[in-house]
């Protein structure tokens, strides 16, 4: 593919993903062989073709992005003909292999693939999920059970048409690991677990996702996570002069967890961020502006493609010198919205606005777009008519009440479909901000239901949350059952039929890992780096947070990743620090005195792994103290070795 990315921001990743065009189309169980376009077709034009037929280009006056624009055609007819291969141009072309020269030929395959769609009369993911529908009305808020009941539903169905059963439910320890760790960001403590485990009541999992839900450490994981999604781990530094703004990225996670702890609505949290004005010392949400702009300030192409990642979940970014060659995005759609940011100044460290925007609001396109440069576009809301906002308003709050509307059409399943990924590993849409109409959603009966009752609720991100966690499909074991084969494996997955395997960010193994130590100030930096700044990174390695946090990030787009490797390993076996023992042990045997060797190597699995020792684990522990003459050191041994499972780094 000729895509390039000539962004002058590398801001996030996520931005930069190609769609994948991955798409289910699982109703009417036998007709999985047959091609559609979202799913077969699209990806092998998108390759082949839309560099010279798309959005940039249209050679031989042909457009090859959308069904409308291939029945119109280009210059000698139309490219295709619902079921008809001799009126197609475009298989004629494909079939002769009729391309410019230097052009890679489509393989039989994808040749195949093509034939089939247009004889059978250009069929689409979307005319195959039509019947898809939410299940509970929408405009009303319900009862987080019946919710959860309806999200079952959806997956259930769409599983029983690819004849794949869905896991069985998790144990009561494996729930429980999961659940804290996606709640509040660390596993749970001996005493939690064997309290849990020990719970005979059949609604303590409703009980429990309650409790931790209040918890203000509910509050900071989500803080972070968003965190990271404003300010992704390697940050365009270009915003603040060159150097890396944590700090204000951590004022900013600290902010985010306040909000989210006393419940604030997601479209008040956002309108708080995209009107900020003032100084990042008392409004850590300047940081938002702050990173997205060129030569520390703050541009309104930059602003855009935040704004239409994060809230609205579209990628814009490849509309802003161009029209969009792959999707239907057009310049102009990029720039009305960037018209919005026209009348701020923002830099890293304050944003300012006049309070009104007098004599409206359009945007010239500015050079740094290479084309129309010079060329004005009036502020417009995306997808929708030009109504020009009104004057006696900032121009950023007339986007808020528009973008944070309950019937705004992104925002709530933006939001949503990036609650499912958090909990799931992969989206309902793919990549988490390509929504659009040739992306359709896997389950979109499901996405229509959680963005419905997001919105009805006001936005309230707890009560989507508890939602989620109260569904079967969270509570699903992600073990496999034996025998299954790789590819039925695959599907159950990306069916939310299992749980996925998932690997604790940075944030959720380092506080695991202080409390198994007991040391909220646990240091994992290495020995040798402290002092040297010969790494050129003494400002990193100065603060253990930052430094652990650097070593061991995660792949923020994928989850099940497993991104540890040899300098991970190392710490883990080797720190010195964690070679020296658990104070949380020490403490346990201070207050425990009579506890038996049994008891407290069972102690030191409830609070690592979540669960109690097997018999033979039990035993194999006992011979290993046996042999170590010095109970201090072989506790912390059978610790050490507990926290070096790869069970340990899991979220299960
Ligand atoms: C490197 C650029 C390039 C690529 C890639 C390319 N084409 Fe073309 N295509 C052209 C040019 C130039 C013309 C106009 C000249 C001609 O008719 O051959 C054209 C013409 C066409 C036409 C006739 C349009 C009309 O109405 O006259 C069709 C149909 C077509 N291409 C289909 C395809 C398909 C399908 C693919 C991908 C499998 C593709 N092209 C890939 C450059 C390209
Ligand atoms: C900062 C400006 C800018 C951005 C952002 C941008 N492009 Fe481009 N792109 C250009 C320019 C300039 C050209 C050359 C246009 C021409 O030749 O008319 C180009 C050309 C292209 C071409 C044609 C290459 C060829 O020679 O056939 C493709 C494909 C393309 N861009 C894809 C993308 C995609 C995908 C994105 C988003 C990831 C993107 N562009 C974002 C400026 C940009």
């Amino acid at each position: 593919m000729k895509a390039h990315t000539v962004l002058p921001c590398g801001r996030s990743r996520m931005l930069f993903v190609l769609p994948s065009l991955v798409v289910l189309a699982w109703s009417g169980g036998g007709r999985a062989e047959e091609s559609l376009l979202e799913r077969d077709v699209l990806p092998i034009l998108t390759k082949q073709c839309l560099g010279c037929h798309g959005g940039l280009r249209q050679q031989g006056k042909l457009d090859l992005r959308t069904v409308p624009a291939m029945l119109k055609g280009g210059k000698s007819g139309p490219a295709v003909k619902s079921g008809d291969l001799d009126a197609s141009e475009m298989w004629a072309r494909i079939a002769n292999d009729d391309m410019p020269p230097h052009e890679k030929k489509l393989s039989a395959a994808e040749k195949a693939a093509i034939k089939q769609w247009i004889a059978a009369g250009l069929p689409t993911v979307a005319q195959r999920q039509q019947d898809d529908a939410p299940l509970l009305p929408a405009g009303s808020k319900h009862e987080p059970r019946q919710v959860a009941a309806a999200i079952d539903q959806h997956l259930d169905r769409a599983l029983a048409a690819a004849k794949l059963s869905p896991a069985p439910r998790a144990d009561d320890a494996e729930f429980l690991r999961r659940v804290y760790i996606d709640l509040t960001g660390r596993v749970p403590t001996a005493e939690q677990t064997a309290a849990f485990l020990d719970d005979a009541q059949p609604d303590k999992r409703v009980r429990l996702i309650d409790a931790l839900l209040a918890s203000p450490q509910f509050g900071e994981q989500f803080g972070r996570t968003w965190r990271d999604w404003i300010c992704p781990p390697e940050l365009p530094s270009d915003g603040n002069g060159g150097a890396q703004p944590h700090k204000q990225a951590q004022d900013l996670g600290v902010w985010l967890a306040a909000r989210f702890n006393v419940g604030d609505g997601w479209n008040k949290i956002t309108r708080e961020i995209l009107t900020v004005e003032g100084e990042i010392k008392t409004r850590p949400q300047v940081i938002f502006y702050g990173l997205v702009g060129e030569g520390g300030k703050a541009t309104p192409d930059g602003s855009t493609r935040a704004v239409a990642s994060l809230f609205l979940g579209v990628q814009l970014q490849c509309a802003q010198c161009h029209d969009d060659p792959y999707r239907s995005w057009a310049q102009t759609d990029h720039w009305a919205l960037a018209a919005f940011f026209g009348k701020m100044t923002a830099d890293f460290t304050k944003v300012t606005e006049p309070a009104t925007n007098k004599g409206g609001a359009q945007i010239s396109i500015p050079k740094t777009a290479f084309k129309n440069v010079g060329v004005n576009v009036p502020a417009a809301f995306l997808g929708g008519k030009h109504v020009a906002p009104p004057q006696d308003r900032s121009l950023r709050s007339a986007l808020a009440d528009w973008l944070t509307a309950r019937d705004n059409p992104y925002f709530a399943r933006a939001f949503a479909n990036r609650v499912w990924f958090y909990f799931f590993a992969r989206g309902l849409v793919n990549p988490i901000d390509d929504f659009r109409e040739l992306n359709p959603p896997s389950h979109p009966g499901l996405m229509a239901l959680l963005a419905n009752e997001f919105a009805a609720a006001d936005f309230d991100v707890k009560h989507l949350i508890r939602c989620v966690c109260n569904s079967e499909a969270y509570q699903r074991t992600s073990r496999v059952a034996s025998g299954t084969s790789e590819s039925a494996t695959a599907t159950l997955t990306t069916l939310f039929g299992r749980m996925p395997l998932r690997i604790m960010t940075a944030d959720m193994l380092y506080d695991s890992l202080k409390l198994a130590y007991g040391d909220p100030k646990l240091d994992l930096r290495s020995p040798d780096t402290k002092n040297s700044s010969a790494l050129g990174q003494a400002a990193l390695v100065a603060d253990p947070y930052l430094e652990f946090l650097r070593r061991f990030g995660t792949n923020e787009e994928d989850a099940t990743d497993f991104t540890h490797g040899i300098p991970q390993m190392l710490t883990m076996l080797n720190h010195p620090r964690l070679l020296a023992g658990s104070k949380a042990l020490e403490a346990y045997r201070k207050a425990r005195p009579a506890a038996s060797p049994e008891q407290t190597v069972e102690w030191l699995y409830l609070s690592t792994l979540s669960r109690r020792p097997s018999a033979d684990e039990s035993a194999d522990a006992q011979r290993y103290l046996q042999k170590t003459n010095d109970p201090v050191k072989g506790f912390n041994g059978v610790l050490w070795m507990l926290v070096n499972r790869s069970e340990y780094l899991f979220v299960r």
